[in-house]
């Protein structure tokens, strides 16, 4: 499995006071330094926290994978067209794109999707949907051309009893297993953090886990390196 590390709430504190620290360039840098898989920023029409100039920045100087979040709106898609990043993830930014838990609803947004995946293809960007651990959600997903699927683990790191933490993980393995059968690539990633993970690493065809929140609010009390290596002895322990 591998780790990426979504930096977006750098750029929140940033933005709390209007001033250029904490830079979520440089963090990007130092997770890269420690050992990270990829940088993950979601560029969010209201520019809420990561905005146009970090996602420029990071494009010039970062030497691991650039997985640019964003929802399907022109907008957005033409700045993704001009950055190249690895990997676009199309994420809801707006209710009626939600499925019930969280991920984006293909099935009912199915032309939209069509075409936006297909701009990107275009510019030779492969593109990932962020989606429910639903099978045909999945079977969707690549019928109008994702590459790829990030599974949301929202239910999952929320669920409120042992129980039904493990029964939304054996969705979550169903989900993973068909879609690495049917060809796609398979991320995952919302609400993963130090406890959840040790049972998540049983999901054994994840590719890549997307994390923020947990890293970087752990980051402010043990610093960057240690709250990135721990994460990744997590990732790697299986
Ligand atoms: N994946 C996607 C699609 C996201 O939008 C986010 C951020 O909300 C994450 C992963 C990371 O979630 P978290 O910050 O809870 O780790």
């Amino acid at each position: 499995m591998k780790f990426s590390i979504n930096i977006n709430h750098v750029a929140t504190l940033r933005n709390a006071r209007g001033e250029v620290q904490p830079d979520p360039v440089t963090y990007a840098l130092m997770a890269e330094q420690y050992g990270v898989d990829g940088i993950v920023v979601h560029l969010r029409e209201d520019r809420r926290h990561i905005n146009d100039r970090d996602v420029k920045l990071l494009r010039e100087v970062i030497t691991t994978k650039l997985d640019l979040e964003m929802a399907a709106e022109p907008e957005i898609i033409t700045i993704a067209c001009e950055t190249q990043p690895e990997l676009a993830t199309l994420v809801p930014e707006k209710r009626e794109e939600l499925t019930t838990e969280g991920g984006l609803n293909v099935l009912d947004n199915i032309e939209r999707l069509k075409d936006t995946i297909a701009e990107l293809h275009n510019r030779n960007i492969p593109v990932s949907l962020f989606i429910e651990p639903d099978v045909d959600q999945i079977d969707a997903s690549l019928d109008i051309g994702a590459d790829v699927i990030e599974i949301h683990t929202g239910t999952y790191a929320n669920a409120a009893t042992e129980e039904d933490m493990l029964e939304e993980l054996e969705r979550i393995k169903v989900a993973a297993r068909h879609a690495k059968r049917i060809g796609l690539g398979v991320n995952a990633g919302h609400g993963l953090n130090y406890n959840n993970m040790k049972e998540f690493i049983s999901v054994e065809d994840v590719d890549e886990v997307s994390i923020g929140q947990s890293v970087i609010a752990r980051s402010i009390f043990v610093g960057v390196e240690q709250a990135i290596k721990e994460m990744l002895a997590l990732v790697n322990a299986k």
